[in-house]
């Protein structure tokens, strides 16, 4: 079955957002390395590798299925935060987001009567659950940890301790 024009133009903005994503996060990291935080930089970045990897799951999945892939700018990304806290609130925020895209996307699918495209976003969706759960982890820690830079340094050690991300995996 092929790809319905709608499902590959909702397909293309799935794959732009989650560059968007992998940028978001890389601007993060960047933030983190000026704030002499090379844990949480370390996490980020491998967060963004993360978003990397989905939109090109996405890119291969929309060529598996005879698709056409055309990609779309991706804008600046917020350049300066406020704290390491600040940080954390807006990736879970911004996951938040995501989540319901990919459910609006999904019921995309289902009115286009799709059945490959909703199975395969079925993994998106508990990824979410996983990438929700995690970033609210950090912020409600780093909420506790309030200005004691002992127990901030503490968890930076154990975020950098996160492992890096396969170059260009294919399988998720
Ligand atoms: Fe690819 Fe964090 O959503």
């Amino acid at each position: 079955m092929a790809l319905s024009g709608t499902i590959q133009d909702a397909l293309n903005e799935h794959i732009n957002q989650e560059f968007q994503s992998s940028y978001l996060y890389l601007s993060m990291s960047a933030y983190y390395e000026s704030i002499n935080l090379p844990g949480f930089a370390h996490w980020m970045r491998v967060q963004s590798q993360e978003e990397y990897g989905h939109s090109m799951n996405l890119f291969d999945f929309v060529n598996d299925r005879q698709g056409r892939v055309m990609l779309q700018p991706i804008s600046q990304p917020t350049l300066e935060f406020q704290s390491p806290l600040e940080v954390m609130q807006q990736s879970l925020g911004h996951e938040r987001q995501i989540s319901q895209l990919i459910h609006r996307l999904y019921e995309v699918a289902v009115q286009e009567e799709d059945y490959p495209t909703q199975v395969h976003l079925q993994w998106f969706i508990t990824e979410q659950v996983e990438e929700e759960k995690v970033a609210s982890n950090i912020v409600e820690q780093l909420k506790m940890i309030g200005s004691k830079g002992d127990a901030l340094l503490l968890l930076d050690r154990e975020l950098g301790a996160r492992s890096a991300v396969p170059a260009d995996r294919r399988a998720l």
